[in-house]
């Protein structure tokens, strides 16, 4: 087999076969083919899409190209749960502790962030002590023990898909269907859940700007997860705003904090418990959308959720104290309010450029090797559909360095602000999944 031949295949729109796509994913990962055919084979996949089934074979390959975790040793039904990428998506450090604190399992690999988005073992190293790498017999007793455990993705699960990411991030490879869904997938199946939870953004701040296109993805990566016999659900949520109001990881653990004490933001605190309901269902603890929903809430208002998080972090090796105690965490030197100068309705908000300026005061990485600073970030205080005065505070900024009248420019044409109201938006576009209880909530994708 040759790789030229395989590149001019795709190039020509024809489908590769499951040996072709298996040579390809095997000789990039262990170094014998070359970046720049790998990368002219990633723009002709880009230009001209992948099948189903080559798709399929694309995340098998890949997520053999390393360990596949064995959770049989973890008692029960081992639920997942994956956020293509947002701003202020702080949602699986409520989500665990709320659905293990009904009896879930919950053994979570996550991943760090990039560009404007944010990644959850950054938000977690945000707690002193907090260790985000633990072995795999300490992973499965503690999730045996508590019934959760949140860790960094280690180097030897799916080493093509590092291969692959850093290529793609730097060849203008990142949007293809098939590329992010078997990138997704190939890494929720080593890590080795029985249910997967897909919640797919689209928006400003997503990699899928239109709910079609994220429906589209969710389809695909449906369509892996029942040939792999893993019980694959989605949501199409909206990220053309901030989800919750903090960005910034130290900022986001004191909203995930107060969520989990019941005083979290509206929208935010709204998807943890829809998306927890469909992780009850898929975990066979509830059968019932409705008893999921009160059993999630009880979680909230009886402390049982939090008690979990303290738990969970205890066992980490984190500081409790800063999670009894949320303004021990790190605090930023400065607190600068960004005041609204435009009477009016906010028809739109760039989350993109929002995730970008807390990326410039240190809360994210540009590359790779980027130092985080856990104690900067943004405190997004207004909606689309808010009414704004002048003098109004929109957002307060968390920093440690001067601020530059171009940062301060730039934040403030995040915000859109017009005379009329503009067209408001649905957080939760559609649940995707099979069930049979379907309501106006509730979309059958299949
Ligand atoms: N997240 C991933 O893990 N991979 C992609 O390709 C896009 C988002």
């Amino acid at each position: 087999m040759r790789m030229i031949e395989i590149i001019a295949k795709k190039r020509d729109g024809l489908e590769l076969s499951e040996e072709e796509i298996q040579y390809w994913v095997t000789g990039l990962t262990n170094g014998e083919i070359p970046d720049y055919q790998s990368s002219a084979l990633l723009m002709a996949i880009v230009c001209k899409g992948m099948t189903d089934i080559e798709t399929t074979h694309l995340t098998m390959a890949m997520m053999h190209s390393g360990d596949v975790l064995d959770l049989s040793s973890i008692h029960g039904i081992k639920v997942d749960k994956h956020s293509t990428g947002g701003v202020g998506d702080k949602t699986s450090l409520v989500l665990g502790p709320m659905v293990a604190a009904c009896g879930a399992k919950v053994a979570k690999m996550s991943g760090r962030g990039l560009g404007h988005t944010g990644g959850t073992i950054d938000k977690l190293e945000a707690i002193p002590g907090f260790s985000v790498t633990l072995s795999q017999s300490e992973f499965i007793s503690q999730v045996n023990r508590i019934s959760l455990s949140i860790v960094g993705q280690t180097g030897s699960l799916v080493p093509a898909d590092k291969k692959l990411y850093a290529l793609r991030d730097v060849t203008a490879t990142v949007p293809s269907i098939a590329l992010i869904a078997s990138s997704i997938m190939s890494k929720k199946l080593a890590a080795g859940a029985n249910t997967i939870l897909l919640d797919v953004k689209y928006g400003d701040g997503a990699f899928m700007h239109t709910p079609e296109k994220a429906e589209e993805l969710a389809k695909a990566m449906i369509a892996i997860g029942k040939l792999s016999n893993r019980d694959t659900r989605a949501m199409i949520t909206d990220m053309n705003q901030p989800l919750g109001i903090a960005i910034g990881n130290a900022l986001e653990v004191k909203e995930a904090i107060d969520t989990l004490k019941g005083h979290g933001p509206a929208d935010f605190t709204e998807l943890c418990f829809q998306a927890g309901t469909i992780m009850l269902l898929q975990a066979n603890i509830c059968t019932d959308a409705a008893d999921a929903r009160k059993l999630l809430e009880d979680s909230i208002s009886s402390k049982t959720a939090f008690n979990k998080f303290r738990e969970f972090v205890a066992a980490q090796g984190g500081d409790v104290d800063c999670i009894d105690h949320p303004q021990k965490l790190a605090q930023a030197r400065y607190v600068t309010p960004l005041i609204n100068q435009k009477e009016g309705y906010i028809t739109s908000i760039k989350a993109t450029q929002l995730g970008i300026s807390a990326m410039k005061l240190g809360a994210g990485r540009a590359t790779k090797d980027d130092i985080i600073n856990p104690a900067v970030g943004l405190l997004v205080y207004k909606k689309i559909g808010d009414f704004v005065k002048k003098g109004d505070i929109l957002v307060d900024i968390h920093h440690d360095n001067e601020l530059s009248v171009e940062f301060m420019q730039e934040l403030n044409s995040s915000f859109v602000i017009e005379d009329h109201p503009g067209q408001p938006i649905a957080l939760i576009a559609k649940y995707c999944n099979c069930l049979r209880y379907c309501s106006q909530y509730l979309f059958c994708l299949y």
